[in-house]
């Protein structure tokens, strides 16, 4: 396995592979890999024939007050578990490769990054359309894999891709979740015990809202509502969960949808214990069912 700290490293490490044309997977990543980003490596290795992993916490899509110097990061354990995925090329860049002196662009998808996490995280999603078109740019890989754990990245990322023309397919994984439902996420480190139990509501209380959908209602006014009452009542401990949305919006647009449409997705976001949770799913096969 090679690691590259810097654009020319990279360039080596994948001269070959563009040459001999054989499919170059890119899995970008902020590290401290869990469970969710191994499906993401085991899916590119399946696909390509070289897989790219990058490890970068990109401070452009941090706010003033987020957690970008606390963020865990675990290199060496990081670089095990990619040499036991049979990861080809890990690239590990400082922030001043990623953005040398001069850099001047900023990437956005204004359409789709207001809504959502984007209401609250104000210029969040031009951070992470930016890192990953100039990552897009140094690897120019032919496939790229996202989590629909985060369910707005993915859609900004599909959309940046396809009006820029960058040449590479994204390719969805579906959210890896804990037994009790919590979507696995780097940030579920700084939960408690009791705070991860009050977490696994938000699943829950999707999962509840598409058993209605199957059983008729399409109402997302009445399903949102009940979510919210079910996530801030849940739990059998006091730990704080504050709603911060509840939404169905249609999968391609991220637009409030009156009425549930088999395009519909539930998202959520809340705080538990001081920690912010997002996640979401599908009300797809709930909708055709009727
Ligand atoms: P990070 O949070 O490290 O996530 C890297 C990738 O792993 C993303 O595509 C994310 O959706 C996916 N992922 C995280 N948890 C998952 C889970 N439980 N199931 C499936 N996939 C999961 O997302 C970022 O980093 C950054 O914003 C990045 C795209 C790297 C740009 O900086």
């Amino acid at each position: 396995m090679d690691v590259a700290g810097t654009v020319g490293e990279l360039r080596l490490a994948l001269t070959d592979a563009r040459s001999s044309g054989r499919t170059v997977g890119f899995v970008p990543t902020m590290g401290a890999l869990h469970v969710g980003h191994r499906s993401l490596i085991e899916s590119a290795r399946r696909a390509s024939d070289v897989v790219v992993v990058s490890i970068f916490v990109n401070p452009t899509q941090f706010g003033p007050g987020e957690d970008f110097g606390a963020y865990p990061r675990q290199v060496e354990a990081d670089l095990g578990v990619c040499r036991e995925l049979g990861v080809d090329v890990v690239f590990l860049p400082s922030v001043d490769e990623v953005y040398p002196d001069g850099w001047g662009t900023v990437v956005g998808v204004p359409e789709l990054s207001g809504v959502l996490c984007g209401a609250s995280r104000a210029g969040h999603f031009d951070g992470v359309a930016t890192v990953v078109a100039r990552l897009f740019g140094l690897v120019r890989s032919d496939l790229a894999f996202f989590g629909e754990k985060d369910f707005q990245q993915l859609r900004i990322i599909e959309r940046m891709s396809r009006d820029l023309a960058l040449g590479v397919r994204i390719v969805r994984c579906e959210t890896v979740r804990e037994s009790g439902g919590l979507a696995v996420s780097s940030r579920n480190s700084y939960l408690s015990e009791s705070e991860r139990k009050r977490a696994a509501s938000l699943y829950r209380a999707m999962r509840s809202a598409v058993d209605a959908i199957r059983r008729g209602e399409r109402d997302s006014s009445v399903l949102v509502e009940r979510m919210r009452a079910e996530i801030s009542s849940a739990g059998d401990c006091d730990s704080e969960c504050d709603v911060e949305y509840v939404s169905i919006v249609d999968s391609d647009t991220l637009r409030s949808l009156e009425t549930v449409t088999e395009n519909a997705r539930i998202c959520v976001a809340a705080r538990v214990g001081g920690v912010r949770l997002i996640d979401n799913v599908a009300v797809d096969d709930a909708v055709a069912t009727r």
